[in-house]
């Protein structure tokens, strides 16, 4: 007889997949500067560490806020004993208008109709608990976030249905292609609950456009099915097309039907780097959901403290506007740095916006036009080059070829290295000599290169006219 249940058996979890395995090869052999300089770079990573001073810098000029203190009085008791789940207003409120800043206060947040969960991870999952029954199925748009496999369908029982994209459009969701997935699903005995975005998109870096908001909200109009929209990135779109918010489509909607099958996620944990602090929220209009899923945060609720730091945080209106202001550039300089280190090796990324990672076009490079070929690819760049990059299949790509790679989880002059690695690793590959990438020969360093008098050329720009000039 079984002692054990199902969960702790099934392997929908998806821990054996390529992106935690890569992770799990980076912690054997993690690199740094002095300790290990050919060890693994972590670039498989979404993790914003570009800004951490200006959290620091409000930290030592606000002690009161992480020190349990209010007018320099300690509410250490009050904090300790805080336990509603409705969450502490004064945060709410401040998380809403912090939402509104984002979308460049075009959309109003009622904080009543925030619900706080520990994490976006959470409020994915609430949200699937709260629309859906195990073995109903929710469309998501090919490639995907890793974590959805975990996050929507162990716990909850519901299924993925892919919505295949193609780089021929640039991954960009079709009315065809949604109607594809939906019939897919249905002759899988499926009932379609959903559909599922991220926006701006993990792994693309790209925001959804107009057309595709449209299309997204006529379909679910037409099926009469919800829509989940995770914006866990859109403070850091840091280039045009602007980002535009669902909330703000609903908004000057005249068809309010799908008002209250719009939902949206959020979490601080891209926008301010704080994945450790586990804060995120669903937003809706539907009262049943909110009701639902703020009964079912007691799962996973927000510390007290943490909401009362970030309640200060996020209230200093001058601070969260310089830090959304600020961070932003600095992404969009990050992403030049890849985009042109990239480019230094022959290699080309997807046109992006947003994120913190670029879709890597790595095609040419494949012995054949398979995932076999991308697995080869992927395990020489992890075990050879060093760097632990995200293959598109553990996204659910549906060509080979693609991988994610990030770059704001590390300090500049990593980056760099791992762009002379790549650089020695492709130039090998054409002229059939090996070298050690890890450490690579001066002829592939970028720092004398064209491309970096280019990034130097292009960073002068940016101080030089400003950041709202080049935006
Ligand atoms: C699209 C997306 N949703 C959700 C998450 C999970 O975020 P959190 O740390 O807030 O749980 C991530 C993290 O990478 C993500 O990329």
């Amino acid at each position: 007889m079984k002692l054990l249940s199902r969960k702790v058996t099934c392997n929908s979890h998806g821990q054996d997949s390529s992106y935690f395995l890569g992770w799990q090869e980076y912690e054997k052999n993690p690199y740094d500067e002095l300790r290990n300089p050919s060890g693994i770079i972590q670039m498989g990573l979404a993790e914003n560490q570009l800004s951490f001073d200006i959290l620091e810098s409000w930290l030592a000029e606000n002690p009161d806020a992480s020190g349990f203190k209010r007018n320099g009085e300690s509410i250490f008791r009050e904090l300790a004993l805080f336990q509603d789940y409705h969450g502490l207003p004064a945060f709410k409120k401040a998380l809403a208008e912090f939402m509104e800043e984002i979308r460049g206060n075009k959309v109003r947040f009622d904080s009543n109709k925030l619900v706080l969960t520990a994490g976006a991870t959470s409020a994915n999952e609430t949200l699937m608990f709260c629309l859906a029954e195990p073995g109903e199925a929710f469309l998501l748009p090919t490639p995907y976030y890793p974590g959805f496999d975990r996050d929507l369908k162990w716990r909850t029982g519901v299924e993925i249905v892919p919505i295949q994209c193609y780089s021929s459009n640039n991954f960009q969701i079709t009315e065809a292609a949604l109607e594809e997935a939906y019939q897919r699903a249905r002759k899988q005995n499926l009932r379609v609950k959903g559909v599922l975005v991220t926006n701006p998109s993990n792994p693309l870096g790209t925001t959804l456009s107009r057309q595709e908001l449209n299309l997204l909200i006529t379909f679910i109009s037409a099926k009469g099915i919800h829509l989940i929209s995770d914006e866990i990135y859109s403070g850091t779109v840091f280039n045009s097309p602007n980002f535009v918010s669902f909330m703000e489509v609903l908004q000057n909607l005249v068809n309010t039907n799908v008002w209250n099958r719009v939902h949206l996620v959020y979490s601080l944990s891209k926008d301010l780097g704080l994945p450790g602090f586990r804060v995120g929220a669903i937003y809706s209009n539907d009262k049943m959901v909110v009701a639902t899923a703020t009964k079912m945060s007691s799962f996973g609720l927000v510390s007290s403290q943490t909401q009362y730091l970030l309640s200060a945080l996020l209230s200093d209106k001058k601070f969260s506007k310089n830090y959304i202001f600020e961070n932003q550039k600095r992404l969009k300089k990050r992403h030049s740095m890849l985009v042109i280190g990239l480019e230094n090796a022959g290699i080309k990324c997807l046109k992006s916006n947003a994120g913190l990672f670029c879709w890597v076009d790595m095609r040419h490079l494949l012995s054949s036009n398979s995932f076999d070929a991308e697995m080869e690819l992927w395990k020489k760049i992890v075990y050879e080059v060093g760097l632990n990059i995200s293959p598109g299949s553990s996204c659910h790509c549906s060509e080979p070829g693609w991988f994610r790679v990030c770059f704001a989880n590390m300090s500049e002059d990593t980056l760099d290295l791992a762009m002379q690695r790549i650089k020695a690793f492709v130039e090998s590959k054409l002229t059939n000599k090996s070298c050690n990438f890890r450490t690579p020969c001066h002829h592939h360093s970028i720092k004398n290169s064209s491309a970096r008098k280019s990034l130097t050329k292009w960073v002068f720009r940016l101080s030089f006219h400003g950041y709202e000039n080049e935006r």
